[in-house]
């Protein structure tokens, strides 16, 4: 099981840089699904991250501890309240969906299940009503306990959380809460201290290429070698990311390899960043701040993806280690300030000169 459950704090992309696709519609309450969890099909097929979607909690890639003891707790008519979290697309309301079609079957589960959005309306007398609503009514569709669903419950306020502390312990003879969300640490502790927390990390690279692979069999693409790596690469342990540009790739291009991977997303090739590392330690400041400007017009990048892809590189080369101290800061001062819309001009200006003073003590280191 995932023990130490560490708290996700905030990324530097921050909470708004979510790009889930979770079909929000808009509206000033929470989201009632349907009475009941996402209806089949509802969402499009056309996009491969609702038709790849796992259906059953075996098709959940990676997680295998957190998946197989959910899974026993399910057989066995034991599960207990439930706190998913971690990092965008994990696999967490795919794991709790699964567990619902397996609690209540392909057909009754839309009955017995509550999903709740708690991203429009994060308000007290939501918790107070719609959930007291469905938990409070007696199990007309078959016997065992019903399902709240809270997605994205680090949205909701600390006294919406409050007065669902008492709702879980009225009902729970009947109900079962799974609250889900990113950042665990904005969840009261008497909400965690009622649920049994799993974590779901950012899914490993060989896990993210198995399932892409099955995709790339199912819809037979044409992908070279260099491809699926690329994807993987660039999707970071988000299977919803890996997915989506997949998808975008293979509408974009024929075949998908690294270069057309790369080019649909925006980011820079590993042959440019190359170059610009090349030209960063090697040529005089004017020339290199000229030829990265050029680059960054002609292939129309963005200032923010050089730096982050740069700094990998960092680490490949040697350097003495006050130097790389050096650089790297620099680097994480750039893309601070970059986070904040200042201009590009004058952050390269900021990048060359970082690695101009780098150099200076890569010579003295050498003499
Ligand atoms: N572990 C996984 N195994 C297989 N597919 C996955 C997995 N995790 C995510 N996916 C794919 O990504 C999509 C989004 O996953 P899901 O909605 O479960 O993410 P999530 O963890 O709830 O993310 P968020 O925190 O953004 O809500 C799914 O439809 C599925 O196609
Ligand atoms: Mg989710």
């Amino acid at each position: 099981m995932a023990s130490p459950m560490d708290v996700d704090e905030p990324g530097p992309s921050g909470p708004s840089q979510r790009d889930k696709g979770k079909g929000k519609v808009g509206g000033p309450s929470w989201q009632e699904k349907g009475k009941g969890v996402v209806r089949e099909g509802a969402r499009g097929d056309g996009v491969w991250v609702e038709k790849y979607r796992p259906k059953a909690l075996s098709d959940v890639a990676a997680h295998r501890d957190i998946i197989d003891t959910i899974s026993r707790l399910t057989k066995e008519n034991r599960l207990p309240h439930l706190l998913l979290y971690g990092p965008p697309g994990t696999g967490k309301t795919s794991t709790i969906l699964a567990v619902a079609r397996q609690l209540y079957g392909a057909k009754d589960y839309q009955n017995m299940t509550l999903e709740l959005n708690a991203s429009d309306d994060r308000g007290i007398d939501v918790v107070r009503q719609q959930i007291q609503d469905f938990a409070s009514t007696r199990n007309m569709f078959g016997s065992g306990f019903k399902l709240v669903i809270l997605d994205e419950a680090d949205a909701m306020t600390k006294d919406a959380q409050f007065s669902l502390r008492r709702v879980i312990e009225k009902y729970t003879r009947n109900t079962r809460f799974c609250l889900i969300c990113n950042y665990v640490s904005k969840i009261i502790p008497a909400l965690q201290s009622r649920c049994t927390r799993f974590r779901f990390a950012p899914l490993h690279a060989e896990h993210v290429t198995e399932r892409l692979q099955h995709i790339v069999n199912e819809e037979r693409l044409d992908v070279s070698e260099n491809g699926l790596p690329a994807v993987v690469r660039l999707a970071n342990g988000d299977m919803r990311k890996a997915l989506n540009i997949l998808q975008s790739t293979h509408m974009s291009s024929p075949v998908i390899d690294e270069k057309a991977v790369y080019l649909c997303t925006g980011n820079p090739l590993p042959s440019d960043i190359e170059k610009i590392a090349h030209w960063l330690l090697n040529e005089p400041f004017t020339v290199a701040h000229d030829r990265i400007a050029e680059m960054k017009t002609l292939k129309g990048l963005a200032l923010v993806d050089i730096v982050r892809e740069l700094q990998p590189w960092i680490f490949r080369i040697s350097m003495p280690a006050s130097t790389r101290i050096m650089v790297v800061d620099a680097l994480s001062n750039i893309e601070y300030r970059l986070a904040f819309g200042t201009s590009e001009k004058l952050q390269l200006g900021a990048l060359v000169g970082a690695f101009t003073k780098a150099r200076v003590q890569l010579i003295a280191a050498a003499e």
